[in-house]
C-alpha cells in the first residue's frame, strides 16, 4: 500500500493548494490512502470543523495535529465527533479527542498516531512511552502503523524514529514548516524522514508574515503574526508500505512550489 501525507497545512492559501494539488497528486501516485497535518489550516493556528471536513472531502482519511490543537476554540465544540481527527496522544489524561486512529481501507487498516515532542514545547507525558502503549494496542488490530511526530528538535525526533524502528510503518516528523532531506527506511524497516515540510505561503517566515518576524527579531516588541501572502508550495512524502508485515519498502519527498513544478 501507499500512503500520502502532506505536511502542516498553513492557512487559506495551504488549504487551496491541498484542494488544488490533492487530486494531481492522487492521480499521480494512487496512494491509498492521505493523511494530511492540519494543525495551522485555521488561519495559521488550529482547526475549525468545517476545514476538518473539507479536508476528509478533498479525499484524507485522517488530519493530524499538533502544539497547536486547541488555538481555534471551536475544537473543542466538535473533536469527540471527529474520529478521524488525531490529537498529540502524550497529552495529559483527560484530554479531549483521540491520539490515534484506525484508517480502513478494504482489507487493510492503517493506524494514525500523533505524538508531539517536548523539547523547546509544552511539558507533556513522555512521547516514547505513550508511543510504545499505543502500539502495543494497535499492533493486535494492524502492523501498518503511521506515526507523526510533531516536534521541534531533530534529535528528539531521530531518537523516536530509532525506538520505533522495526515497531511501525513510519515515523515522519511535522512542526519546523521546512523539510529535510535525510528520508531513509531504517534497519528494521520503519521510514523515516525528520521533517515533511509545510504546506502554504512560500515566501513567508515559516508560512507567517515577514515583516512582523522581522520585527519580533529586531524588537524583541510584541508583534501580531499573521499568515503570509503571495506564492505558495505544498510539501509531503509519499510511503510505500508491506501490507502483511507492515514494514516499509521505500520513501519519497514530495517539493512543489514555483521552482519545483509538479511533473505529472
Ligand atoms: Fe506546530
Amino acid at each position: 500500500m501507499k500512503l500520502l501525507f502532506i505536511g502542516d497545512v498553513v492557512g487559506s492559501l495551504g488549504r487551496e493548494m491541498v484542494a488544488t494539488y490533492l487530486p494531481k497528486l492522487k492521480k499521480k501516485y494512487r496512494p491509498t490512502c492521505t493523511i494530511i497535518n492540519g494543525e495551522n489550516a485555521a488561519a495559521g493556528k488550529g482547526i475549525t470543523e468545517k476545514i476538518y471536513k473539507g479536508f476528509l472531502d478533498a479525499g484524507a482519511q485522517a488530519v493530524t495535529l499538533g502544539n497547536h490543537t486547541w488555538d481555534n476554540r471551536e475544537i473543542f465544540e466538535f473533536i469527540e465527533e471527529a474520529p478521524h481527527m488525531v490529537r498529540p496522544a502524550n497529552y495529559p489524561e483527560g484530554t479531549p479527542g483521540s491520539g490515534y486512529t484506525f484508517i480502513k481501507i478494504n482489507t487493510l487498516e492503517v493506524a494514525v498516531i500523533n505524538l508531539m515532542g517536548r523539547t523547546f514545547l509544552p511539558p507533556n507525558d513522555c512521547p516514547f512511552r505513550k508511543a510504545e502503549e499505543i502500539i502495543e494496542k494497535v499492533r493486535k488490530r494492524t502492523p501498518i502503523i503511521f506515526v507523526d511526530f510533531h516536534a521541534e528538535a531533530t534529535s528528539e525526533k531521530q531518537a523516536m524514529g530509532w525506538f520505533l524502528d522495526g515497531q511501525v510503518s513510519a515515523v515522519v516528523g511535522t512542526h519546523t514548516h521546512v523539510q529535510t532531506s535525510d528520508e531513509r527506511i531504517l534497519p528494521n524497516g520503519t521510514a523515516y524522514l525528520t521533517d515533511v515540510g509545510m504546506t502554504g505561503p512560500y515566501d513567508g517566515i515559516l508560512g507567517m508574515e515577514r515583516n512582523a518576524v522581522l520585527k519580533k527579531f529586531l524588537t524583541n516588541l510584541p508583534v501580531r503574526f499573521e499568515v503570509a501572502s503571495g506564492r505558495s508550495q505544498i510539501n509531503g512524502t509519499l510511503i510505500t508500505i508491506d501490507d502483511t508485515t507492515g514494514l516499509a519498502k521505500a520513501i519519497e519527498r514530495i517539493v512543489i512550489n514555483d521552482e519545483k513544478p509538479l511533473f505529472e
